[in-house]
């Protein structure tokens, strides 16, 4: 039995990432969120599903909500995602939890060649100079971390990604939440995969100046 913690669990990669993991009897679930009223339609359908209410800042919720955990899966968002990768850090290191997965976005090393590259630093902005410095707070910590940086997502129900790596141009604009999803619950039944590494993940193909919707 692998037990795992979503923390932003009721976040939109996370939900489809949930389901995934329900349908597997060898995983024991446990989600955080705001306000857990918005899981218990999924609990009541699904056995052995345990939710936590909290924010990621509520030091005691989140280091209880931690303790026992084989892997934490952080899906979380915010001008304030560096504190939060600091809470999360410190709650981890604490309890000695080593394996996370923290999805943060595309462009945060400047990764993105050309005017892809140029357009969506335009666009994100601070939203990127803030999720670069909660990735490095992972990045700098000892825990066994997986960095994801997503593409532009989309709710397209496909499952079609490619990944490169940190030292790497990002691929392609797009890429669907299920993809992100389905890429979590395989590094969650592969916990050795990406371990230290900061995986960009995108639909193969998607190649342009920017998302093709846009
Ligand atoms: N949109 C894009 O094209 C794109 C591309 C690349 C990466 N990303 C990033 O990928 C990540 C996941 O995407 P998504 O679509 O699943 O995001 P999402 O639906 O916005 O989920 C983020 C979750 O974080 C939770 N959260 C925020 N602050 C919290 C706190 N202090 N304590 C507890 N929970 C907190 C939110 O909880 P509440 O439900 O309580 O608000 C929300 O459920 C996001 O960080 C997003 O910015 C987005």
């Amino acid at each position: 039995m692998t037990k795992v913690l979503i923390l932003g669990a009721n976040g939109q990669i996370a939900r489809q990432a949930e389901r995934f993991l329900a349908a597997d009897t060898d995983m024991e679930l446990t989600l955080y969120l705001r306000n857990k009223e918005r899981l218990a339609d999924f609990q009541n359908a699904h056995e052995g599903v345990t939710l936590v209410e909290g924010d990621i800042l509520d030091k005691d919720t989140l280091s209880q909500a931690v303790a026992g955990k084989d892997v934490v899966s952080a899906n979380l968002a915010g001008n304030n995602i560096k504190e939060q990768a600091e809470h999360v850090v410190a709650a981890m290191t604490a309890n000695k939890v080593k394996r996370l997965i923290w999805i943060s976005t595309l462009g945060i090393y400047d990764e993105v060649p050309g005017k892809f590259g140029e357009w969506n630093n335009k666009v994100l902005g601070d939203y990127i100079t803030h999720y670069r410095s909660a990735a490095d707070v992972i990045e700098g910590s000892k825990l066994d971390y997986t960095v994801i940086r997503p593409a532009w997502l989309t709710d397209k129900t496909e499952v079609d990604y490619e990944l490169t790596q940190k030292n790497e141009d990002f691929k392609g604009t797009e890429v669907s939440r299920k993809s992100i999803a389905a890429f979590v619950y395989h590094l969650i039944l592969n916990p050795k995969e990406q371990v230290k590494k900061s995986v960009g993940v995108n639909k193969p193909n998607t190649a342009g100046d920017k998302p093709s919707w846009y």
